[in-house]
């Protein structure tokens, strides 16, 4: 007997991937580098299908039906790296590699270039929604050759989360376009937390009210725009108390947030890119300065001249805070698809944003209502280039915006630091003035460097003489 596809590395991810695909009806055969893993699969959900395992690769890449399909979630990096090296050494002509791992996109990119050069096939799909999304249905982001999609395509979309009937998992693009699009969906998750934690401070220090008070807050605008699953779970959290302590769980963790990297290669890529993708990185950033104990610890000589927060209306302020928590992820999500655009042009990638949106409904950590927004808003447009400037997010920024300057001057003149409310809004009044001190900025580095500057009235590139007489000459 053989496998309709395998898996290889079973720690959470790929067993619990591995066990979606049996109950799905496909065989699966199933390897990890120590069989322990293996035997333990197969001793505790071994019932749930038909499970293929095997000690030894080859035995595993035989028992695969072919064109062979293996899919890898095993440590990204050298793991990856060697694990694919060990597949292609078993493997035959039109065999598939997929690696579900959060690989990045030039890694996959490289890797493709190479496993074509063997004559296999290599898919790199981006894969999100934890644990529990592997195995219940998770969001997943395929890229490589649209003939390798056609392959693994129907199995992947049949064990992907589905939204009306419809599979979170659709063909992304070439080479590393999958796990280029699961990287910046990270990133929108780092935005979306760290909007979410200020909205959270903000109502905390503003309202005074107890953690299990602000769960409320938060489960009630699970009946507006902002329902989510980061909403939702914020609650949860919100609502846990520590066994130990009896204190709010909340506030027995330590609060230096960690990071895996995905945020940090999100923002790598929009600086190379040149894409001001704000809000990622000062979600990223946010998360770096809660976990400096120098800096924080060295801070004491330093004085906030803090006002204290005082809220005479309660509804009136829980209100704001929602609406510049919504303005603002409209702002992040805006900026993340100006990053995915700009990824796409520079790397060849056609990539159709509204059917991203769409697949990321259900099953992954950014899973929203919102989503619907973005699809249609890139269904009426695809060439969109400001999301939050479509017809249909205009009007609601619009409305929020008098909201988030409240509440980022509030944030100002208490000290309740709000870096991705604030630089939300910088970033919506930096695209929407009609004239930028860049002006000046020109002006400067022409001075010092003799950098050139247009001319708002003229064609050409020009330079003023800063060392001698001052006279302006056309440089080109
Ligand atoms: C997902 C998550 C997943 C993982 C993140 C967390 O989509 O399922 O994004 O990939 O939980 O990598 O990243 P950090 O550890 O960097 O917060």
């Amino acid at each position: 007997e053989t496998a309709d596809i395998g898996v290889v590395g079973l720690a959470v991810m790929g067993a619990n991937l591995a066990r979606n695909l049996v109950s799905h009806g496909y065989s699966v055969a199933v390897y990890n580098r120590s069989y322990s893993r293996t035997e333990k699969l197969m001793a505790d959900h071994g019932h749930e299908g038909t499970f293929i395992p095997s000690s030894d690769i080859a035995d595993f890449v035989a028992s695969l039906s072919r064109p062979r399909v293996a899919i890898i979630l095993v440590q990204a990096g050298a793991p990856t790296d060697a694990v694919i090296d060990q597949l292609a050494e078993h493997m035959e002509e039109g065999d598939i590699i997929v690696d579900c791992g959060n690989a990045h996109f030039k890694d996959t990119i490289r890797r493709e270039a190479a496993i074509q050069a063997r004559g296999l096939h290599f898919v790199g799909a981006g894969i999100s929604g934890g644990e529990e999304g592997a195995l219940e249905g998770p969001s997943i982001m395929p890229g490589g050759t649209p003939e390798s999609y056609e392959r693994v395509g129907p199995m992947l979309e049949k064990i992907s989360a589905h939204v009306d009937g419809e599979p979170c998992c659709t063909y992304i693009g070439a080479d590393g376009a999958g796990h280029f699009v699961k990287m910046v969906h990270n990133g929108i998750e780092y935005a979306d937390m760290q909007l979410i934690a200020e909205a959270y401070d903000l109502l905390r220090k503003g309202l005074g009210d107890t953690p299990e008070q602000i769960a409320d807050i938060f489960e009630s605008w699970m009946e507006t725009e902002l329902n989510s699953y980061l909403i939702e779970i914020t609650a949860e959290v919100l609502r846990q108390y520590d066994a130990e302590t009896g204190k709010p769980l909340v506030d027995v963790i330590v609060d230096a947030a960690s990071q895996k990297g995905t945020g940090a290669w999100t923002v790598q890529t929009a600086l190379e890119l040149g894409v001001p993708v704000t809000g990622i990185g000062e979600a990223t950033f946010a998360r770096g300065l809660s976990s400096s104990p120098l800096q924080r610890g060295a801070s004491a000589p330093l004085e906030s001249h803090a006002l204290s927060i005082e809220v005479e209306d309660r509804d009136e302020f829980i209100e704001q805070v929602r609406q510049a928590l919504y303005a603002s992820k409209i702002v992040a999500y805006s900026q993340g698809f100006d990053l995915i655009q700009a990824a796409a042009d520079f790397y060849g990638w056609e990539i159709d944003k509204g059917e991203l949106a769409k697949i990321w409904r259900a099953g992954c950590i950014i899973r929203a209502i919102f989503l619907n927004d973005i699809t249609d808003a890139y269904r009426a447009n695809p060439d969109l280039p400001l999301l939050m400037a479509d017809e249909h997010f205009a009007p609601k920024i619009n409305a929020c915006i008098p909201s988030l300057r409240q509440i980022v001057s509030r944030g100002a003149l208490t000290a309740i630091p709000l870096p991705a409310f604030s630089s939300s809004l910088a970033y919506f009044d930096g695209v929407r003035a009609d004239r930028l001190p860049a002006a000046l900025i020109q002006g400067q580095r022409d001075f010092f460097g003799a950098h050139t500057y247009l001319r708002v009235d003229n064609e050409g590139v020009y330079h003023t003489e800063w060392s001698g007489d001052r006279t302006e000459s056309r440089w080109d």
